[in-house]
């Protein structure tokens, strides 16, 4: 079917964009649009051209999945020159998302009409690219070059009413856009036709605002090429005729497309949108209906839980075991939102109407008007199995029974309920009402309903649900578990915690992981550890010292006087050398790029275990959940796309040299690692 219908209705032609899902700029589309323009250009009878559209966007922009193909004409950049160059005027009718390329587009037409739901923007800089098409001259010359430029590096859409004030849009219609659309048009062929946006030089705005903006992104330019090159791209606005700061701005787009950072961010783009679709089940699955939520147990997790159903306007009853926890669960719900007002993020308005929808209660009865119950009780599997015993009883039928549990088995919690179907995973991160991962996970009866109930729920939290299997720690934790090895490991082999730390946050993490284990409290894992048998020589000894991190004054770090960044401290690297001596490890000064690898590949191999288990998916699965989960650099595309960026084979050569110079088999490349290798990519070993 042909993208674009052309109709003409009194003399003005409408050319309606109807390109499921989202109006992206394909070839197709293009080509059809260009034709309706040429149409319009040579019809005698035709005095203007409006451009409405169909579907859940105006346009989204370019064909993000025809990036890095040969380019097909008409390109991006000669559609927008036709209308530019339009000797009619055309009119944009924006009703909703006018993205990218389609804000481009829409800023080549003579007038853009705003729906009340539109929203204009140019998020390039989220996939690691400029506006390539015109967006870093034109918008400029629409909004003023400050503004323009603001917008760009912010990449969030303006609404209708943002978007009027910001110069964008010519006309606000309240409905019937079509209507008002067609009559601005005509109203426009009745005078002078206005000049293109392109000669509209007087809109830059004032130079030194421009600057000034320029001089408050000069951090982030250092460290992303794209935010470095729209600063240049606009100031070529004010330096160079319009043609040829266009040109600039396509080298400048073609070069940022070669870029690793830009391929690893579009690699997250279509990851996180696959991993939306679970594999495995009748495409046709609907959800269950979730009108009302109860979370189990009130503490770090369940308070954070709960308060993710109030922020989505979910009704939802927190149950503990007896009054006083329960009325500590609310108030620490309570203090979270005040620190919110507090901040200025949130409205007392708000806040209230947040916590009118949280109602806490005694006893799992309470339970029995769910439609979605999570626990979060402590992570004990005896408890576990007699919360879900009592919940079979209690819950009502169809009721969405989730545990939020970090590490077990919920095969093991289904079987205490004569209603195993109903059972999955929910796993939240810390906080919970702030990280955007969600592990759903799918156990052996997990019904396919229940499923999607409990990622559509997780995208109605505003979290990016990921389908997991099974396992000890499920994706992320098991992971993770890798990395924590390591880290003791190399504490032991002479890496200092800053050292460890230092490698994971100059790679791009936000913290290091002593930073981090000091933040959380190192008790929590030492509680693990003890519970499940494990040692982990350097952390028990500093929790068997009394120091449990930030909240002690001293973990890994030193906490002079409550201070929030920790220092180094002489008596832990004391402790540490006397327990390698124990140990008889040996110590050595270790290379920073060293301490990386050992941290960062055993955890890529770990997620070929994983992936050839089947409990991921598909690779980009994995990279969602550290994305997400734990902040891994989106720049890098997540784990699994840096490892296949950076070579397997070389991974391989890497982690034997570790095997051999520890003496820890473990390190060596798991056969699944050594088969995606010899395969092409983890793609190899993906079940969907
Ligand atoms: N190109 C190709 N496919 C796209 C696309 C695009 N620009 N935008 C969305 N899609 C696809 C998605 O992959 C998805 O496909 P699937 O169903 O096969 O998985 C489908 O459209 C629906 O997308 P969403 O699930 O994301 O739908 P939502 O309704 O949740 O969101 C949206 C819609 C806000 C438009 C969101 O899709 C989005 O943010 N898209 C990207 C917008 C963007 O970055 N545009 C700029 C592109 S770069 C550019 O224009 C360069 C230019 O300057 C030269
Ligand atoms: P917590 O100790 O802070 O809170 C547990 C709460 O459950 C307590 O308030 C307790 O009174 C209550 N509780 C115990 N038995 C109960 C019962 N029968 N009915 C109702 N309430 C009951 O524990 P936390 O950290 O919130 O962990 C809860 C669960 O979440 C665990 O399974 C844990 O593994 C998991 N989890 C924890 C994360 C974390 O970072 N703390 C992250 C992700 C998951």
């Amino acid at each position: 079917m042909d993208p674009v219908r052309y109709e003409v209705e009194g003399g003005i032609a409408v050319a309606t964009i109807a390109s499921p899902p989202v109006n992206a700029l394909s070839a197709a589309l293009r080509a059809s649009l260009a034709a309706a323009v040429r149409r319009a250009t040579e019809d005698a009878s035709v005095r203007a051209l409006v451009i409405p559209a169909e579907g859940r966007t105006w346009i989204a922009g370019a064909d993000i999945s025809e990036f890095g193909k040969p380019p097909v004409s008409p390109t991006l950049a000669e559609l927008i020159a036709l209308l530019d160059a339009c000797p009619k005027p055309v009119v944009a009718a924006i009703h909703a998302a006018a993205l990218g390329g389609g804000l481009e587009v829409a800023m080549a037409c003579t007038a853009r009409v705003l729906g009340p739901a539109a929203k204009l923007g140019l998020p390039e800089v989220k996939l690691g690219l400029l506006p390539g098409s015109g967006g870093t001259q034109r918008a400029p010359r629409l909004m003023g070059a400050a503004a323009a430029l603001k917008l760009m590096a912010g990449g969030d859409p303006l609404d209708a009413k943002a978007a009027m004030a910001a110069g964008l849009g010519e006309v606000l219609a309240e409905d019937d856009l079509r209507m008002v659309a067609i009559a601005h048009a005509a109203g426009l062929a009745d005078g002078p036709l206005p000049a293109p946006v392109s000669r509209r030089d007087e809109g830059l705005g004032p130079r030194e605002a421009f600057e000034a903006e320029a001089a408050a992104l000069a951090k982030r330019a250092a460290t992303e090429p794209q935010v470095a090159a729209m600063v240049a791209c606009v100031r070529d606005a004010f330096e160079l005729p319009f043609d040829q700061a266009l040109a600039r701005e396509r080298q400048a787009f073609l070069d940022l497309l070669q870029d690793p950072r830009s391929k690893a961010l579009r690699h997250v783009f279509f990851a996180e949108r696959e991993a939306a679709k679970i594999a495995g089940i009748p495409r046709e699955t609907k959800p269950r209906r979730v009108e009302r939520a109860a979370v189990l147990g009130a503490g770090t997790m369940g308070a954070g839980i709960a308060m993710c159903f109030a922020n989505a306007g979910i009704p939802v009853r927190v149950i503990e075991t007896d009054e006083a926890a329960m009325q500590r669960g609310l108030a620490r719900i309570r203090a979270t939102y005040d620190a919110s007002v507090k901040r200025g993020s949130l409205t007392e308005a708000a806040r209230d109407a947040r916590m009118a929808l949280v109602e806490g209660a005694v006893g799992l009865e309470a339970a029995g008007e769910a439609d979605m119950i999570v626990e979060a009780v402590f992570e004990e599997m005896s408890l576990k199995k007699q919360v879900f015993a009592t919940l079979d009883r209690v819950a009502k039928p169809g009721a969405i029974l989730a545990s939020n549990t970090s590490y077990l088995d919920i095969d093991e919690m289904a079987a205490a309920t004569s209603r195993p179907g109903d059972v999955l995973g929910m796993h939240f991160f810390s906080p919970a009402n702030v990280m955007k991962l969600l592990e759903v996970v799918r156990a052996r009866a997990t019904a396919p309903d229940a499923l999607v109930t409990a990622a559509e729920i997780g995208r109605r939290l505003g979290k990016v649900p990921v389908v997991v299997g099974v396992c000890f720690g499920f994706v992320g934790n098991r992971m993770l578990a890798r990395r924590t090895q390591q880290v003791e490991r190399l504490l032991l082999e002479g890496a200092a915690p800053d050292q460890v730390d230092k490698a994971l946050t100059d790679f791009g993490f936000r913290m290091g992981p002593c930073a981090m284990g000091d933040l959380a409290g190192l008790d929590i894992g030492w509680r693990i550890r003890q519970a499940t048998g494990k040692r982990a020589p350097v952390a028990d000894a500093l929790v068997e010292a009394g120091r449990l991190g930030q909240k002690t004054g001293k973990g890994y770090y030193l906490y002079p006087e409550g201070a929030r960044a920790g220092v180094p401290d002489p008596e832990v690297t004391a402790m540490i050398e006397r327990i390698a001596a124990q140990e008889g490890v040996a110590r050595r000064a270790i290379p920073q790029e060293e301490i990386l690898d050992r941290l960062l590949l055993p955890m890529v191999n770990e997620g070929a275990r994983i992936l050839d288990e089947g409990v991921a998916a598909r690779p980009g699965d994995i990279d969602v959940v550290w994305l997400h989960g734990y902040n891994w650099p989106a720049w890098t595309g997540g784990p699994m796309h840096w490892a296949e960026a950076r070579g397997l084979g070389g991974i391989i050569d890497r982690l034997a040299g570790f095997a051999a110079a520890t003496g820890d088999e473990s390190l060596r490349a798991a056969p699944a690692l050594v088969r995606a290798s010899a395969e092409g990519g983890f793609r190899a070993l993906a079940t969907a």
